[in-house]
């Protein structure tokens, strides 16, 4: 039977697939080092557990309206306000199963087939995957040879075409770490603006972000910046919520109330008990998240320094999230225990089967020649990770 072109293009999430390989392997009993995972390793915080479990035994086990509880969504509008300085209402908010959904629902509400989304590389690869499933064509900006591997404002222009509808900004970004001043954001806001092209601005790591840095939400740029954007976040990645499937996005009311439509028939509401302890989340003590943010800093500061110190090995500190992207392009093109080394998936591959270290690499991020290193990991498995780094680095064949 002939299937869909969404069907037949459709790629398994290279960061996930990595990930289950390397916990297939665990499961057998391997001694693997994993530093795929894009999740804190942390539990959720037990005021959250316990709001979900009295959400169960008072009732809230029944369909809720398809864009979210109502006094979630006041409580996101209350946050944003609060926080990061942006005017929403509830109405112009739509609570998913994740960011990863409230993304796809609002592509859906901007994109036509044949339409183009600009992502700056690199970038999270579901991005792609999503816009192909809209019928629309991913355009990839190469950003690896830009400082901070960021995207400017002049490679935005050069982008920008008569099918460009999107372009998409993730600050901190999944996979560098990097984050955007408010005079860079400003900058490409600016081009947005000018050609009219709608601003995703995904800002699911925006609390974990350190050295005193401070996030900046694009929509707070201009009232014809907020007018062009669209922000997506999550309790996900803040609280230590990746499993409980619950985020936003909040826009103009001419982009949210469609993809509301949309998503009362696609999915209806998400996950009432998840949108309980959502609920907890946001409003409740937030000690858990400084905490957290404390244990990756340290994590960070070991992951980066061994990096730093193996030859061949670039990486730069990452301002936010919890992944270091090393460029790892002076490891390549060599032969390591007989095996020849070309690209970074070879790489990572190798690195798994040959000393059992699990990352990720950075093709399908559009980075070749990168890697993706998760500090979601304990600082014991730091190093132990880095010790196995250099034992694969010490097989090279010609050294
Ligand atoms: C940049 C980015 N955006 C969105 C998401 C999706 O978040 P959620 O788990 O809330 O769907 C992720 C998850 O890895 C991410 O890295």
């Amino acid at each position: 039977m002939e299937l869909s072109r969404a069907a037949k293009t459709a790629e398994p999430s290279a960061t996930l697939s990595l990930n289950a390989l390397a916990k297939q392997l665990a499961a057998q009993g391997e001694d693997v080092v994993s530093f795929t995972v894009g999740e804190p390793d942390f539990d959720t915080p037990e005021n959250i557990k316990q709001a979900a479990i009295r959400a169960v035994q008072s009732g809230y086990t029944k369909y809720s309206p398809a864009p979210g509880f109502p006094d979630l969504r006041e409580a996101i509008a209350e946050n944003l306000k609060e926080c990061n300085g942006l005017d929403y209402d509830s109405q112009q908010i739509i609570v998913s199963n994740g960011a990863k959904q409230a993304l796809y629902m609002l592509m859906l509400c901007v994109l036509d087939p044949g339409d183009q989304i600009l992502l700056p590389a690199p970038y999270w690869p579901s991005y792609a995957d999503q816009a192909k499933a809209c019928g629309a064509e991913p355009v990839v900006i190469d950003c690896t040879s830009n400082p901070g591997l960021k995207l400017t404002p002049d490679k935005l222009a050069d982008a920008v075409g008569p099918k460009t509808k999107i372009i998409m900004v993730n600050s901190p970004s999944n996979p560098t770490g990097m984050v955007y001043t408010k005079e860079e954001l400003q900058a490409l806001a600016q081009v947005a603006v000018e050609n009219n092209i709608w601003i995703f601005s995904d800002e699911v790591y925006e609390r974990l972000i350190y050295d005193n840095r401070s996030h900046v939400s694009m929509a707070t740029l201009s009232p014809e910046i907020y007018n062009h954007t669209v922000t997506f976040n999550a309790v996900s990645k803040t609280y230590a919520m990746t499993g409980w499937r619950i985020g936003y996005a909040a826009g103009p009311e001419e982009v949210i109330t469609p993809a509301c439509r949309l998503q009362s028939n696609l999915t209806s509401g998400p996950n009432s008990i998840a949108q309980r302890a959502a609920l907890e989340a946001i409003t409740g003590p937030q000690d858990a998240v400084d905490e957290m943010l404390q244990k990756f800093d340290a994590r960070r500061k070991l992951l980066v320094s061994g990096l730093n110190e193996i030859d061949g090995v670039e990486c730069k500190t990452p301002g936010g999230a919890f992944y270091a992207f090393p460029d790892c392009n002076g490891l390549l093109k060599k032969s390591y225990d007989g095996r020849q080394i070309n690209d970074s998936m070879s790489l990572s591959k190798a690195l798994l089967e040959k000393v059992r270290l699990a990352v990720v690499p950075g093709s399908p991020f559009g980075a070749e020649g990168y890697l993706r290193f998760s500090y979601a990991v304990s600082e014991e498995n730091i190093e132990k990770g880095l010790k196995r780094l250099k034992k694969f680095l010490n097989m090279r064949d010609d050294a």
